[in-house]
């Protein structure tokens, strides 16, 4: 899922997310992988009549309100079906790309990728799907966002993801988050920062391809 407005030649996040597929596939060659290009065609912003359809039983929807469900449907129904998602986040002013959060906003839809109920008390949402594994891949012009970083107050886009990944089916535990930094200053730390995040996307891809060749085997 790639979120940056740049093509392939220009952006870090679509290059790191080449890098995971390449690597990925030394493991496991015949995987499926399905690239939703979210800037060549962002999905649409939720809506009033959106509300409506998505609210409404599906068996009381009129052909209108399904036809408004359409982009969600599609794109619920790519998650649906991956076992791991990886996400090319980058940072635009100081959270998710536009597109990134119509595509979470298309994705969280009651009976298809939550459910709702106050009898649970404070916590009425659980969400449907489970067992997916994302990986988030980003890059940032600054530095500093992390936990206890210098500029961790005005991170509105990691926590914002990690807040939404439940929508995805993913736990916590399955989270994996790879980050360039410093791209604006263009110096060497941005180098060792590219250096090290293509270093651990190369790692993490070929150890996540293992583990669920691993886990399909014992399934098996
Ligand atoms: C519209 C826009 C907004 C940006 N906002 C921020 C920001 O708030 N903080 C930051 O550190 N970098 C910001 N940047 C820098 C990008 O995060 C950085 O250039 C990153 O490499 C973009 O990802 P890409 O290379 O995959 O396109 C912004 C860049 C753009 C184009």
């Amino acid at each position: 899922v790639n979120a940056s407005a740049q093509g392939p030649e220009r952006s870090l996040t679509r290059k790191l997310g080449q890098l995971f597929v390449e690597r990925w596939r030394r493991v496991s060659p015949d995987t499926i992988v399905v690239d939703r290009n979210l800037a060549a065609a962002p999905p649409p912003f939720v809506t009033e009549d959106w509300i409506a359809a998505a609210f409404t039983l599906p068996e009381r929807r009129t052909s209108a309100m399904r036809d408004a469900l359409v982009p969600s449907d599609h794109l619920i129904s790519e998650v649906r079906a991956a076992d791991v998602i990886v996400i090319g986040a980058p940072m635009y002013n100081y959270g998710m790309p536009a597109v990134l959060k119509a595509w979470f906003d298309q994705l969280a839809r009651i009976g298809e990728t939550f459910t709702f109920d106050l009898a649970r008390g404070d916590w009425p949402i659980q969400p449907i799907l489970g067992g997916k594994t994302l990986v988030v891949l980003s890059a940032r012009g600054e530095f500093g966002f992390e936990k206890n970083g210098p500029r961790e107050r005005m991170n509105a886009l990691d926590p914002g993801i990690a807040a939404c990944a439940h929508y995805l089916g993913v736990a916590p535990g399955d989270h994996h988050l790879v980050t360039i930094e410093f791209q604006e200053f263009k110096d060497a730390r941005h180098a060792a920062s590219r250096a090290a995040a293509e270093e651990q996307v190369g790692t993490l891809a070929e150890s996540l391809s293992r583990r669920l060749i691993a886990q399909a085997r014992a399934a098996a």
